[in-house]
């Protein structure tokens, strides 16, 4: 065993030290990553405020994925609007809109939804989760900050154009 003058130190020593900050370095790291992922983005992508194009941009009866923002926008016959979390209420996969099957279809476990996003077959507990649509200038505002959640579909989830 090496012995310690009292201002050198030891290999052991050395060793723990490297180590010690060698776990720290990789906490930190560890941690600044996991803080980049929760922390809502604010340049215009998925976790804040969206433009997702003008109102014209959109017929009425169309739906749209805006890929930026993980949503579907639909706008619907009288006009308004409804953007849906592309994301399955089941156990979280994307769930593409289905032209020819005019419904969403989720490719995991089958799950169904109408162009509301309300359930119409599978395993999926609730509707798709939606994101406030704001209006402004004549522009398409998607809140992504945080998705809400529902039972059924009625209009106040919708925003008139
Ligand atoms: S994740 Fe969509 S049905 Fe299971």
């Amino acid at each position: 065993m090496t012995k310690n003058n009292g201002n050198k130190i030891d290999r052991r020593q050395f060793l723990g030290i490297a180590w010690l900050a060698s776990v720290t370095a990789f906490a930190g790291q560890t941690l600044a990553a996991l803080f980049r992922f929760i922390q809502p983005v604010s340049d215009g992508g998925f976790g804040g405020i969206v433009k997702a194009g003008m109102v014209d941009d959109f017929a009425p009866g169309s739906i749209t994925l805006v890929k930026e923002g993980r949503f579907f926008l639909s706008r619907l016959e009288d006009g308004s609007f409804i953007a849906l979390w592309q994301r399955c209420t089941h156990l979280g996969c994307s769930v593409p809109w289905e032209e020819g099957e005019d419904q969403y279809h989720c490719p995991c476990h089958g799950s169904l939804f109408d162009k509301m996003g309300e359930v119409q077959g599978g395993p999926a507990p609730r509707p798709m989760d939606y994101f406030p649509v704001i209006i402004e200038n004549g522009e398409v505002l998607v809140n992504t900050e945080e998705a809400l959640e529902r039972k059924a579909f009625d209009s106040s989830q919708t925003t008139s154009a």
